[in-house]
């Protein structure tokens, strides 16, 4: 039943535009996979929620873009050469390299050679960052990664932001862009793939405040994941155990969703003290420290971090949103989310008064929203391919509209419908969308 909904899902998103294998026309590459017309549009609108949300309705929290290949030694400072690594050991049958410590990937390799005995090579581990090189020789020393979290652009520009913004503790840094992980693991989608987007926040605050920030940002958290309309008894927070805590972190606590394939990490909040402005601080030439404008005192601030996995967000809204309903399947999107948000069909497209009433309201609505048009086939099937990419909206051009300048809003829940006047469609939807 789980792997039924998650090949729905798959399907739908390849059929429809969502999402499409990499290279597929080679083959694909594993873990790897590109978002296509309407993927773009639901990772967009996501952003935007994003980041409405944590930047621009703050005044404590600044923007920042930093470069996704930085100089070598950030990762030496902040631990990833030495500690971001995961433990694998390699099939001595056909050599393929599966987690260590996740047996149920060691099973399913397991079966992939029935009748055969499986074992093992002792656990070794694997650093998680792609290495490559600057310049044209490979053997020469200029070694970078691509970054494995965005966090650590934020760290570097710390002093930066500081100077600039004039900013007062607490207050936080915040980007999303690419990371990258040499993650070895089986399918799930989007779930874990090779690249990914990351939203993050690095918030400081005095040592002393780490408590009170954490929990705020618990509740900040809860709040937007709720917001885009997941389902709460699906969601739940886990803290991590001692052995599994990053090795930046004193504390970590993820929000997990029950996926198809089991609970899994969607979010992660840390808290990661001192560490990294500490660690920059003593390998690079600057020194990370803040000053308390009113006593004077120095000290490094200590950070908490929530962070927030752009692809895991759009898997989980897709998984919240896919409905049967007998033979109507939709997506129930929150419509800030939706792809579009409107799609206008003319009833006939054999009847030029009407065809171009259609073409002048797609015309006018399209210069506030992302709007579809559809003048294919019969209006049920119109309303059907609609449904399936969750548009909420349909609006439908017919003969009436030529007499009383009134269209048929159609909306994709309820399958209700009603009349509106032309002139008020974009004042409908703006509250519609508020
Ligand atoms: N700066 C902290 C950090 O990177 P993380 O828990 O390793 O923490 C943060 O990653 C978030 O990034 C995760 O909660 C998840 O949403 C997302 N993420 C991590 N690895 C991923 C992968 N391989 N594929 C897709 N998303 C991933």
């Amino acid at each position: 039943m789980a792997e039924e909904i998650m090949q729905k899902i798959v399907s739908l998103c390849k059929r429809r535009g969502f999402v499409f294998p990499d290279s597929e026309i080679y083959g694909g590459l594993a873990n790897t996979w590109d978002y296509g017309p309407l993927g773009a549009r639901l990772l967009q609108n996501i952003r935007n929620l994003w980041w409405k949300k944590f930047v621009e309705t703050r005044s404590d929290i600044f923007p920042i873009e930093s470069a996704l290949i930085m100089n070598p030694k950030v990762w030496e400072a902040s631990g990833h050469l030495a500690s971001f690594t995961d433990p694998l050991v390699e099939c001595k049958i056909c050599h393929a390299r599966v987690r260590a410590d996740k047996p149920e990937d060691m099973e399913a390799h397991t079966a992939d050679h029935p009748g055969e005995e499986v074992t093992w090579t002792e656990p070794k581990n694997f650093n998680l960052m792609f290495k490559t090189f600057i310049g044209t020789a490979q053997d020469s020393k200029q070694e970078v990664y691509l970054r494995p979290e965005t966090a650590q652009g934020m760290f570097v520009n710390f002093k930066n932001v500081l100077t600039t913004e004039r900013s007062r503790l607490p207050f936080g840094i915040a980007q999303m862009g690419k990371a990258f992980r040499n993650e070895i693991t089986t399918g799930n989608f989007i779930f874990r793939t090779l690249e990914f987007e990351q939203m993050e926040i690095e918030y400081f605050v005095k040592s002393a405040d780490w408590e009170a920030a954490f929990e705020g940002w618990k509740e900040q958290m809860w709040d937007w994941i709720i917001g885009l309309g997941i389902e709460e008894s699906k969601l739940k927070w886990r803290a991590h155990e001692k052995d599994e805590l990053s090795h930046y972190s004193k504390r970590t606590e993820d929000i997990e969703f029950e996926f198809p394939f089991g609970w899994g990490e969607l979010y992660g909040l840390a808290y990661r003290t001192d560490f990294d402005l500490k660690n920059h601080s003593g390998k690079s030439v600057e020194e990370l420290q803040y000053e308390d404008p009113e006593t004077r005192e120095k000290y490094y601030p200590h950070v908490v971090e929530p962070t927030f996995g752009l692809n895991r967000t759009a898997l989980v809204v897709l998984l919240s949103a896919y409905t049967e309903e007998g033979e109507r399947v939709y997506l129930k999107l929150d419509p800030r989310l939706a792809p579009y948000k409107v799609a206008v069909f003319p009833l006939v497209s054999n009847k030029p008064d009407i065809v171009e009433k259609a073409r002048d309201t797609f015309a006018v609505l399209r210069s506030t929203f992302a709007v579809s048009w559809d003048d294919r086939g019969n209006i049920g099937k119109r309303y059907a391919a609609q449904d399936e990419i969750g548009t909420p909206w349909c609006v439908t051009v017919d003969y009436q509209t030529l007499e009383d300048n009134t269209v048929t809003v159609r909306d994709r829940d309820t399958a209700q419908q009603e009349r509106v006047n032309v002139d008020q469609l974009q004042g409908y939807f703006q509250e519609k969308l508020k």
